[in-house]
């Protein structure tokens, strides 16, 4: 059973996320499917951008099967950043400007230090940590303009508890936190929420590999 079918089955119902906007990154598969499927449960209107195309698109058939609110889906890579913003804009025109934010995408490849050369270090940054900042940035005029939202960018425990074998990945994911904290500063007076997610060890489809 995927992590979206066992998402559909019997959440609690929050009234409060019906009709509301949600923009994903990652949303195809792993924990960001069971996001996007639990928010659509709830009623909420999302949009979600992913490399993976055909588990999105099937995800998106899916929930509007189970008859709920079809999720918006577009192939971006999260790495070009000018793409990203004009895919979330898009998006926004489409469905609404969006009252939450979710930084899911990542990659945790595993790497070796002898390993890393400046290329993979760079890349490594562009997928988990740079396009969090801009992903915030894109959603902020409309959060604005509506009189609040809320952003949950997703960290790690992997650095928490000093894990060894991906030293670009846990370098990205504590910066999260100070994204996050800086941030949560600066946009409360907004009524906008800036929250991090730290999970411990999920077994997704990737994870189980
Ligand atoms: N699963 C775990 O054990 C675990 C533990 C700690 C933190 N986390 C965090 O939770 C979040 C989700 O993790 P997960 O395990 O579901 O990851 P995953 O690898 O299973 O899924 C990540 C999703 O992001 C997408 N993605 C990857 N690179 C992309 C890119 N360049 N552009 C657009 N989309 C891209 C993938 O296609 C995939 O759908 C991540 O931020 C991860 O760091 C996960």
């Amino acid at each position: 059973m995927s992590a979206s079918q066992k998402a559909i089955k019997g959440l609690a119902q929050y009234p409060s996320l019906k009709g509301k906007r949600i923009f994903i990154t990652g949303g195809g598969t792993g924990i960001g499917e069971a996001l996007v499927s639990a928010f659509a449960e709830q009623g909420a209107l999302v949009a979600f951008v992913d490399i993976a195309t055909e588990a999105s698109e099937a995800l998106c058939a899916r929930l509007a099967a189970a008859g709920f609110p079809a999720p918006l889906f577009r192939h971006c890579d999260i790495r070009d950043i000018g793409l990203l913003q004009a895919t979330m804009a898009a998006m926004a025109k489409e469905i609404g400007d969006f009252d939450v934010l979710v930084n899911n995408a990542a990659n945790d490849t595993r790497h070796a230090v002898e390993d890393v050369s400046v290329e993979f270090w760079d890349n490594s940054i562009a997928i988990n940590q740079r396009p969090l900042f801009f992903t915030c940035q894109a959603v902020l005029a409309g959060m604005k303009k509506k009189g609040g939202g809320s952003i949950i960018n997703f960290s790690s425990i992997s650095w928490h508890i000093a894990n060894g074998g991906y030293p670009a990945y846990v370098t990205a994911k504590s910066a999260v936190i100070g994204l996050t904290r800086g941030l949560a500063r600066e946009l409360g007076p907004h009524n906008i929420r800036v929250n991090t997610v730290t999970p411990g060890w999920v077994i997704t489809e990737r994870q189980n590999n």
